[in-house]
């Protein structure tokens, strides 16, 4: 059976700790969608390990799976592998043959078109993601599959790259170097292709997974980033370029909805919002520049607001895994998990982060938007719709510090009770239930409600 990991917000809610916690039963972790832009912490006997392509189950033993819905860097997924075998990990990772490759070209191309793009630029993690997904639906990108046969590759780059030359430098006026050289990368994507075959790497992903499957094993499907990034039901074009919803679990492993469609999907939240780059958020606490649309850096939010986006900044450490930018951050938004919810049919919640709230005389809610002066429950279908949007706040008493590793050892009932009622209203809300409770970012501090694969 499988069960299926989904970000129901704007990426980082903590699905890697949840993938960790939950892997436990599973025999295979897949990603279906996404590439190098993810980053995931996952602490394991007590050492922090930041990953953003090797599936988070392999660093506990697991088999990793790449799904044909990503876009896999091999710089990168052989840099991780190499490293995590410095710290003394075995992590045994298959990429999908038919995953898109990311190729130096792709990022050179995502810098350009986001210093170009000005008000619409998403901000994004410039690792190629979105030239990767545009070549791949132009039909001229490169599988992972063409990496191992010779004529393919340079087949392929011998039509690709000079068209990606030409736009560097004939419509965007860039300097072209070995990123664009077609020898050059034959001969460096050649190698990687030795070694992903020499490695036995590679798989024909649906039919291995479903293989599985049938032979009784634990199937995890790990989404990156989160839906509001999604290509279709995100805050477009402020999004990435892939389905991080559960449409994209099957689509981008080769298994049938009906096959994911038996297991759970759990929603993963965080607590509050965090955000990472542009676009609107309604219920956004202070600002950060550059990224908080239309925001003065001289005059802020107010002093008061700054102040406390600061403590939650800086208590839930968000600052990003892979840039290290700050993150912005806000109170919880439930039109966008009503969306999320709908759009990917949660059977379960796993709730993050709530000790990072902690020690707050209030917490709030944005409970529902005021839009062109009518109350909306859930977010509109245009990014300038939702930009038009203000939140209106539901207030709940705060809750205190507590030892939050005891909590997760007594269980549900000793998180402390204003905790516990903002819990339950999210989860009436969204009338499902709750499988999980992060209260701290280790692997200990997870209160476990329900186990998924029992
Ligand atoms: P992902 O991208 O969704 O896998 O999440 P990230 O790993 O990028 O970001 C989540 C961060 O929050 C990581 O540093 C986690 O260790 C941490 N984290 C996860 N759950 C909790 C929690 O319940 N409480 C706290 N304080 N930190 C958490
Ligand atoms: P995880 O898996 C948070 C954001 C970028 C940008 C937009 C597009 O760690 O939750 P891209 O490089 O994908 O083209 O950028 O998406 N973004 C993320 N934000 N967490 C992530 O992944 C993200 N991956 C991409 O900041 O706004
Ligand atoms: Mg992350």
């Amino acid at each position: 059976m499988t069960v299926t990991i989904v970000g129901s917000q704007l990426g980082d809610e903590g699905k890697g700790g949840v993938v960790d916690v939950y892997g436990d039963a599973a025999d295979v972790v897949a990603r279906y969608q996404g590439g190098d832009n993810a980053g995931h912490t996952v602490v394991h006997d007590g050492k922090k390990y930041k990953l953003s392509l090797v599936p988070s189950g392999a660093v506990r033993g697991k088999i990793g799976v790449l799904g044909n819905g990503c876009v896999v860097n091999p710089e990168t997924l052989f840099d991780e592998i190499d490293t995590l075998r410095e710290r003394g990990l075995e992590p045994d990772v298959r990429v999908a043959e038919r995953a898109h490759v990311i190729l130096p070209y792709h990022r050179a191309l995502d810098g350009i078109e986001e210093a170009e793009k000005e008000d619409l630029a998403a901000g994004t993690t410039k690792r190629g993601i979105g030239p990767t997904y545009e070549d791949k639906a132009g039909r001229r990108g490169v599988r992972i599959g063409d990496l191992l046969d010779p004529d393919v590759l340079r087949e392929r780059l011998e039509y690709v790259v000079p068209q990606k030359k030409a736009l560097a430098e004939e419509v965007f006026d860039k300097e072209t170097g070995e990123a664009f050289d077609i020898d050059h990368l034959y001969e460096t994507y050649r190698e990687y292709g030795k070694r992903l075959e020499e490695e036995g790497m590679t798989v024909d992903c649906g039919t291995f997974l479903q293989e599985r499957i049938d032979d009784g094993d634990n199937v995890m499907l790990e989404g990156a980033q989160g839906t509001s990034l999604d290509i279709d039901h995100g805050v477009y074009p402020y999004v990435t370029s892939s389905n991080p919803s559960s449409g994209g679990a099957t689509v981008g492993t080769g298994l049938g909805p009906t096959v994911v469609g038996q297991g759970d999907v759990i929603g993963i939240v965080k607590a509050y919002l965090s955000r990472v780059g542009t676009g609107p958020l309604p219920t956004e606490l202070g600002g950060v520049e550059d990224q908080t649309p239309d925001y003065d850096p001289e005059e802020g939010a107010g002093e008061d607001e700054e102040a406390l986006a600061t403590q939650i900044r800086d208590e839930g450490g968000e600052y990003g895994t892979v840039t290290g930018r700050p993150r912005r951050v806000g109170w919880l938004d439930m039109p966008m998990l009503r969306h999320a919810t709908r759009a990917n049919g949660f059977t379960g919640l796993a709730i993050n982060h709530i000790d990072v709230l902690a020690g707050l005389d209030e917490v709030k809610v944005g409970h529902s938007y005021e839009f062109d002066g009518e109350e909306i429950f859930t977010v509109p279908p245009t990014t300038e719709q939702w930009g038009r949007c203000e939140a209106t706040f539901k207030s709940f008493d705060g809750w205190p510090d507590v030892d939050w590793a005891e909590v997760a050892d007594n269980g549900y009932e000793a998180i402390p009770e204003n905790a516990r009622t903002y819990l339950e209203y999210i989860s009436d809300e969204l009338d499902t239930p709750i499988y999980a409770v992060g209260v701290g970012p280790g692997r200990g501090e997870t209160v476990i409600v329900e186990n998924p694969y029992e």
